[in-house]
């Protein structure tokens, strides 16, 4: 295999020696490669002057130039140099799974395999193990650390792990050095791989050619500090892992044996051909669960939105809105429109005050004195609706799993079966980064007790996601990005039109965002009496594309946000109350990082497919092919578009709602606003 020079790395005598890495054979050792089913994702493993480093290209073309790899420990030696690599093993696997749910039923998980064996040649004598498969649709490696008497209890304090591109990419990024890092509320930015700073995962990247697509993420995160990625240093183009801190600046704290999380990287030549992604779902370990049969995507309604746009609180007083009666009138709501949960935010105590500094003050058993759990448990279960508990902890773990087991158990003797929880803070108040270690270990813990007493989860401000829902398939949605919340408050401006198709090709790689769609009442008219003004918080988007994010945005958890009342009358809800929440599979047909998405699913059990169109600022017209339909088969396409004059910005309601048959021949002539979208029904005609 050929190396490359990375003439912009660390000087051109590196630069030189890894030039010659194939042909000086005395002081290389022959590269290992390992290659993807369909031969085009190379990835080789070698070492030069006894260090390791990895390199990949697809269809011979460099992605990752030499990239280095290793660890520093504390108080033990750098584990980095003079490494020799002892052995290699090869494995192949194909096999195909199915899911409970999730965008697509079935997933293929074909990969070959290359373990690569390396020792210290002096010292310690410490070992490891390489691991990297090669997929059709990316690579994944991870280290393996055997038992071994000079490598027992350890504290990683780096991990060297680097990211060495070939070509500066173009990139889409969140940073991960800024406030709100710890939620990663951010909107995305682009540049170069050269001129990012501190950024998070998942990472999307467009080589300079046009001609491949590479998101880098992680998988299986579960006993390890979560990955963030350092900047390159001056001119390079070498991304580090920079791993998030316990409150004293340890890194990971282990024991042998050990692994650690895989480093992924999607690949693809074309941005639509990235999702729905996979590759991180092939790479965590099947289900535990046997019994998932309570385990049940739904849509549901909550008292929320009120708190966010003020016309209720979570704190106690004349506008509580967690309320016997209110809760009630929402169960009403739910059950009446074919919506299966209700959440309801602010029942417990502990939200009078600064309820994020007050992080220890929450119970997350005792109820409000005008919120009677039991009751409403029983009144939601008699009318065939879930009530949705909220745990907001602030950050406060050690008082959230104090309380964690009883709680639970108390829930789950009520028949309540999904919890929404929330983590609004940076730190910890035991000074622990919001993704350090000490965190991922908590949210590991919520997510296996949770499954014990068979609760769905709902993570808001959550670890970003890294496909613990093939194990835990009861890890239903995330927050972790920027939601709809935005468009609430007050000086925050909201989210921009290209927001969510930026979100498409980044986050929602990772997996389901509960972005929370579905506000009628876009210049939040019923927060104040008054529209609000332009530069004000409000969605910017069209009621068409409020719709379609209901297909564009996947959660197997999905609101209809807006409050009940905002959905009165209003004919263009009827879609919220059909669109599924669980697919047979997904397809981007189309789509432009940060500029327009067009996405079909077809659903579970019903033979009805469903599209969403969504565009950024710009109005867009596209005419899309129905071959995604069974060929031969008329379909009624209920058709949600953008109405006259419709525009994010001066006129956001207009709605036009037409039925027309249509098959897999038919172009569908599909007509975005400014800001605006599309949602379509296809319901086969029997
Ligand atoms: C932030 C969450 O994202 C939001 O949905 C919730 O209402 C608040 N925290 C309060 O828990
Ligand atoms: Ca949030």
């Amino acid at each position: 295999m050929k190396m490359y020079l990375p003439c912009w790395t660390r000087g051109m005598a590196l630069a030189a020696a890894l030039m010659t890495l194939t042909a000086a054979t005395a002081s290389a050792q022959d590269t290992l490669t390992v290659l993807s089913p369909d031969g085009r994702n190379k990835v080789g493993v070698a070492t030069y002057e006894g260090r390791l480093y990895y390199i990949l290209s697809r269809d011979g073309r460099a992605l990752l130039m030499p990239s280095m790899l290793g660890f520093e420990f504390k108080g033990a030696p750098t584990l980095r140099d003079s490494l020799r690599i002892t052995g290699s093993r090869r494995a192949s696997h194909d096999e195909t799974w199915t899911q409970p749910w999730g965008e697509i039923a079935r997933v293929r998980n074909h990969y070959n395999e290359l373990t690569v064996s390396v020792k210290e040649r002096v010292g310690l004598g410490r070992s490891f193990e390489f691991v990297v498969r090669a997929f059709n649709d990316g690579i994944g490696f991870r280290y393996e650390f055997p038992s071994q008497p000079n490598l027992t209890d350890f504290v990683i304090s780096e991990e060297l792990t680097q990211f060495s591109f070939a070509d500066d990419a173009k990139s889409w990024w969140i940073p991960s050095n800024r406030p709100r890092l710890d939620r990663s509320e951010m909107l995305y930015s682009s540049s170069p791989i050269s001129v990012t700073d501190s950024i998070q995962t998942p990472l999307t990247m467009q080589t300079r050619d046009g001609k491949t697509w590479m998101v880098l993420h992680e998988a299986n995160l579960v006993d390890y500090a979560r990955m963030n990625l350092a900047g390159p240093r001056m001119d390079s183009r070498v991304l580090r892992v920079a791993l998030a801190p316990w409150q004293n600046g340890d890194k990971v704290r282990g024991r042998t044996p050990f692994v650690t999380p895989w480093r992924t990287i999607q690949i693809a030549d074309k941005a639509p051909d990235l999702s729905p992604s996979v590759l991180g779902l092939n790479l965590n370990p099947p289900s535990v669960l046997s019994d998932v049969s309570w385990i049940k995507p739904m849509k549901y309604v909550g008292i929320w939105w009120g708190m966010h746009i003020n016309t209720m609180t979570w704190s106690s007083g004349p506008k509580h809105g967690a309320t016997t009666a209110n809760t009630k009138r929402y169960i009403d709501f739910a059950a009446a429109n074919g919506l299966g949960g209700v959440l309801v935010e602010g029942w417990n105590t502990g939200w009078d005050g600064d309820w994020i500094k007050n992080a220890n003050a929450f119970s997350f058993t005792q109820a409000y004195p005008d919120y009677n759990l039991q009751e409403l448990a029983a009144y939601a279960h008699s009318k065939g609706v879930h009530l949705i508990v909220h745990n907001e902890t602030s950050g406060g773990v050690v008082n959230y799993e104090r309380q964690m087991e009883a709680a639970f158990a108390m829930y789950h003797s009520l028949g309540l079966d999904a919890i929404k929880s929330g983590y609004v803070t940076d730190t910890t108040p035991e000074g622990n980064s919001h993704h350090s270690q000490f965190m991922v270990r908590h949210y590991r813990k919520v997510i296996e007790t949770a499954a014990k007493y068979h609760i769905m989860m709902d993570v808001h401000e959550p670890i970003h996601d890294t496909g613990e829902r093939r194990t835990y398939p009861n890890m239903m949605s995330r927050e972790g990005a920027r939601g709809q919340e935005y468009n609430a408050w007050s000086g925050e401006g909201g989210n921009p039109p290209e927001h969510e198709s930026n979100l498409y090709f980044t986050r929602l790689l990772a997996g389901p965002m509960d972005f929370t769609p579905g506000i009628f009442d876009l210049l939040i008219e019923r927060g104040t009496g008054r529209p609000r003004r332009i530069e004000e918080s409000h969605p910017r988007t069209t009621l068409a594309k409020q719709l379609a994010l209901y297909i564009v945005i996947y959660s197997p958890l999905q609101m209809a946000a807006d409050l009940p009342e905002n959905y009165e009358n209003k004919p263009a809800f009827q879609f919220i109350r059909d669109v599924a929440v669980d697919w047979e599979t997904s397809k981007t047909i189309d789509g432009r990082i940060g500029d327009y998405v067009i996405v079909a699913r077809k659903a579970k059990n019903t033979g009805e497919w469903f599209l969403g169109a969504i565009t950024d600022e710009e109005g867009r017209t596209f005419n899309v092919p129905l071959n995604f339909l069974t060929s031969g088969r008329k379909y009624t396409a209920e058709v949600y578009a953008d109405g006259p004059g419709a525009n994010w910005a001066t006129n956001p309601l207009p709605v036009s709602i037409s039925k027309k048959t249509v098959d897999s021949n038919t172009n569908l002539s599909v007509v975005l606003a400014p800001g605006g979208g599309q949602a379509v029904r296809f319901i086969p005609v029997r």
